[in-house]
Formats: structure tokens, C-alpha cells, sequence
């Protein structure tokens, strides 16, 4: 069980990502949750991919807090109200866990939570796309799920456990659905299946929540997503639909966001990515950028048999070597577009969902300072540092041209054709063994204490790789 300085007295402790997600919340949900005796989630569904690395083997869930490694030590998860639960990826994240010989015995999933359906799918497929104007979602079902959960035609968790409700449900959803055939017994059927599965797990898991906090529980809130993709305070229409501030994260586990002792943010830094649509004023490459990462051919294979680099195929994943020379040469490239490949390659940056290739740009430290002043008061956890070991420079952003104040500005069309200034600084060497925040090189130390300044928030923890250990605690 770890053990910090930052934990003393802390009873409820939150992980939220304050850019467009994918910042490295599985690792530190997987970090804490050795602390924590409950580990809840409380937004979105399986459009999110927590990477853990346990026992060295890398996991990927999508929709199982990444506490789930440890419910062998009578560790609580919860699948919390607020989110959408696709039930056939959920039994196959459990198959996955039985496969690798975990248990799940104290799961808890919310009766209020609502359930992800063939038709959302079905009617997700317009906004997949990023070229033909389309938010480009990860194709989940996950704002159809939503739409119809605000719009009260929802099918809820608890709604599974009585058939004639749920026989009622899709046959109305059937009418609201009708370009699609829906095959209403098909769906009960199989939803059935799922049923029988999870009844043991289902939960009035609100109810419990409170009980964990009377019992002086530690409780670990684990985000989705990331603060510029929230409904409420990100990009929108470039967002996902659930809040995934602090705010909305707490709701969605039936809290109040005022009970959380400590909110840790987290940030890549000095670099940055976003997946699907929308504005990224920093982006390496800019608009070339964007329409390349659209283009679903650019996968990570694409890339790697494109630049030269050896790579093997283990089951679904392709292994290679991420300080290739020949990554760290795109990586020292002075043009932004192949810049940004080389950091996509060294940081692995490719969608845990989709597999898409996520768009690469400096730190936007003026979008992160309207982050964190939405899930404030904060403290910070800087991930992925050491991926742009061998770069030359790197900059971090503290202003837009044009007295644009925010990455949200009212005037969308001051928006589009932002242009960041930046502040520049020396590139570094490998700093993945490092573990002294006073040896880190001075550089990055000194961008670390202009971001502090500008966001005046204090970092706690800088990442410096995947691995547990990989961990500078400032
Ligand atoms: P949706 O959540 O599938 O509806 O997608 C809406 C937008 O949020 C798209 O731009 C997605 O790429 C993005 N998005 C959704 N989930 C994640 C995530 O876990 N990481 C990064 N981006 C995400």
C-alpha cells in the first residue's frame, strides 16, 4: 500500500483528467486504488480506455474502474449511477478478469445506472466520422444512451430486472429508433443473458456511498474522460456527453463534489493529445494534422511500417521499441507535422478504445488554467515527461493571438483560427529512471515552475513512465 505524505487525512480522493482525456488516469487509479478500500467511477461508458500495467502486463479497461485488480484484497469497485453500461463489453471485461485469474466478488453496479443498447450504436454511426463534419465519437452508443436518459426513455440497470419493463421499453424505443429494424425478443434475449450475469452485482450503490463515508472508508473517485470534453464546461459540440469535471464525476456517484477531501488533476506534460474533432490551437501540424488523424488507414501499424520501424505482432498488440533512433529522429524533426508522428510513436498515443491515432501538441497552459479553475481547489500530477526525451525544444502555450482569453471563448469564430504563443524552452535527455524531482533536468523544471506560477495551482507528483515506480513524488 503506498504510502505519501499528500494522503495524510484524506478519506475521499478524486483523479481527474483537466485536458481532452488519455492523459494516464490508469496508472494513478491503479496507483491509489492500493489505498483506497473503494474504488468508484461515475461517467460515460466504454468510449473511455483505462491502461493499467499489473504485474507487467499491460490491461486496458473500458468500463471496470482499474481498482478491479484488487478485489482479491476486499476492495469495493463501483460502476456508479451517472454512467452508460454497455453489458456485453462489460461480461467480456469480466471473462477477461477470470481469464487472467482475478476475481470480482465485491463489484457494484448501479441500479440507476443506464444501459448502453444496439440502437444507440446503431444510431452513433453519423457522428464516427470526423470528415463529413461528425464530432468523431469512438461509435459506443454513449450520446444516444445520454439523449435518452435526459429525454426519460431510458432503460436503467434496474429496469433489467423486471422483463415487462424492459419488454415495454424497447418496443417504444422501436418507434424513436424505426430507420433502424430493431428485433425487439433479440435484444431481451441477449440483455437477458447479461442480466442473469450481473443481477448479483446490481445495487443501490448511491445508498452505499454514504455508508462507505459514515464508515470512514477511503474512497478513490476515478474520472473518464477529460474536464475539455465535459458537456457542461469543454469544447462543445466537441465533447462527450457527460460531465466530466469534478462536479459531474461526483454526481455520477452519487456524492457531493464538496465531500471530496482531495482532487488530484492531471496533465500531459509539456505535450498534449485529443482524439475525434474539434479545436486543438496547439497541434503540431496543425489542420494537416487534424484530416491525417481523421483518416481511420493511420494506424499505428501504418505508422510504424511507414518511418521503418521493426515492430512484432503479440495477439492484438504491436510491440516496438519506443526509443527507436528512428522515433527520437522524428522526435528531433524541426517539422511539426513529423514532430508530432514522433511523439504519437514514443508515447504510444493511439486511441485504447478505437485504435485511432490521437492528434500530438505542446501544452496549452491557458487551457489547463480554465481546467483547473473549474474543478478547483486542485493539486497536480504531470504525466508522460519522459516521452519527449530527445527532442531539441519543446514550448508550452500561456497565450492566444487576438486577446482570446479562453479555450471556451464565447466568439466561436475568434476560435477557429486561434493562434497560441508560446514560450520556448531546452530539450532533455532520458529521464525515466529519475525518480529526484531535484535532478530532473533544468529545463523541465523551470517549465514546470512557469506552469505552476500560470496556473497557480502546486504539482504533487510527475510521472516519468507506464510502470508503478515510474513516479516523481515532488
Ligand atoms: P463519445 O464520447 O464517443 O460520444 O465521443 C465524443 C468525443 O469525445 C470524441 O471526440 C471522442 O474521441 C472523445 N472521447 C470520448 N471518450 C474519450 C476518451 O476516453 N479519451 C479521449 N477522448 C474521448
Amino acid at each position: 500500500m503506498i504510502k505519501i505524505k499528500l494522503l495524510n487525512n484524506i478519506k475521499t480522493l478524486s483523479i481527474i483528467c483537466n485536458q481532452y482525456g488519455d492523459t494516464g488516469k490508469g496508472k494513478f487509479s491503479d496507483y491509489f486504488s492500493s489505498w483506497a478500500h473503494v474504488i468508484a467511477r461515475g461517467t460515460g461508458g466504454d468510449n473511455a480506455g483505462h491502461t493499467v500495467v499489473v504485474d507487467g502486463k499491460q490491461k486496458i479497461f473500458h468500463l471496470l474502474p482499474a481498482g478491479i485488480t484488487y478485489d482479491g484484497d476486499g476492495k469495493v469497485n463501483i460502476l456508479g449511477n451517472g454512467m452508460v453500461i454497455n453489458l456485453e463489453v462489460l461480461c467480456q471485461e469480466l471473462d477477461e478478469l477470470e481469464k487472467d485469474g482475478f476475481t470480482y466478488n465485491n463489484l457494484m453496479i448501479s441500479k440507476d445506472a443506464h444501459v448502453v443498447m444496439p440502437y444507440h450504436i446503431g444510431s452513433d454511426f453519423r457522428d464516427v466520422s470526423q470528415k463529413e463534419g461528425g464530432i468523431g465519437t469512438t461509435g459506443r452508443g454513449i450520446g444516444p444512451c445520454y439523449t435518452d436518459k435526459i429525454a426519460r426513455r431510458g432503460v436503467r440497470i434496474f429496469d433489467l430486472l423486471n422483463k415487462d419493463t424492459l419488454v415495454k421499453k424497447i418496443k417504444e424505443a422501436s418507434e424513436f429508433y424505426s430507420q433502424q429494424s430493431i428485433n425487439v425478443e433479440d435484444i431481451v434475449y441477449r440483455l437477458t443473458k447479461y442480466t442473469d450475469r450481473i443481477r448479483p452485482f446490481i445495487k443501490d450503490t448511491i445508498f452505499e456511498m454514504h455508508e462507505f463515508i459514515k464508515q470512514n472508508k477511503k474512497i478513490l473517485v476515478e474520472g473518464a474522460q477529460g474536464l475539455l470534453l465535459s458537456i457542461e464546461y469543454g469544447t462543445y459540440p466537441y465533447v462527450t456527453s457527460s460531465d466530466s469535471s469534478i462536479n459531474g464525476t461526483a454526481c455520477g456517484v452519487g456524492i457531493s463534489a464538496k465531500s471530496i477531501d482531495l482532487v488530484l488533476g492531471i496533465i500531459k506534460f509539456p505535450y498534449m493529445s485529443r482524439v475525434g474533432a474539434g479545436l486543438f490551437p496547439t497541434e503540431l501540424g496543425g489542420g494537416l494534422s487534424e484530416d491525417y488523424c481523421a483518416n481511420q488507414k493511420h494506424t499505428k501499424e501504418y505508422e510504424l511500417s511507414k518511418y521503418g520501424i521493426p515492430y512484432k505482432e503479440e495477439g492484438e498488440k504491436l510491440i516496438y521499441d519506443h526509443k527507436d533512433s528512428r522515433i527520437f529522429g522524428l522526435i528531433g524533426s524541426i517539422e511539426p507535422f513529423s514532430k508530432g508522428v514522433g511523439i504519437r510513436l514514443a508515447g504510444g498515443e493511439y486511441g485504447a478504445t478505437t485504435g485511432r491515432p490521437r492528434r500530438i501538441g505542446w501544452t496549452d497552459a491557458l487551457a489547463a488554467k480554465y481546467a483547473i479553475k473549474i474543478n478547483s481547489p486542485i493539486k497536480l500530477i504531470l504525466t508522460k515527461a519522459d516521452v519527449l526525451c530527445g527532442a531539441r525544444e519543446f514550448n508550452v502555450c500561456y497565450y492566444y493571438e487576438k486577446g482570446v482569453r479562453q479555450i471556451v471563448d464565447f466568439d466561436k469564430d475568434n476560435l477557429r483560427n486561434i493562434k497560441p504563443i508560446y514560450k520556448r524552452y531546452d530539450g532533455y535527455s532520458d529521464i525515466s529512471e529519475e525518480r529526484n524531482y531535484e535532478k530532473l533536468p533544468l529545463s523541465l523544471r523551470n517549465a514546470i515552475n512557469d506552469f505552476v506560477h500560470f496556473t497557480d495551482c502546486e504539482v504533487v507528483i510527475v510521472s516519468v513512465g507506464q510502470e508503478k515506480d515510474q513516479t516523481i513524488i515532488v
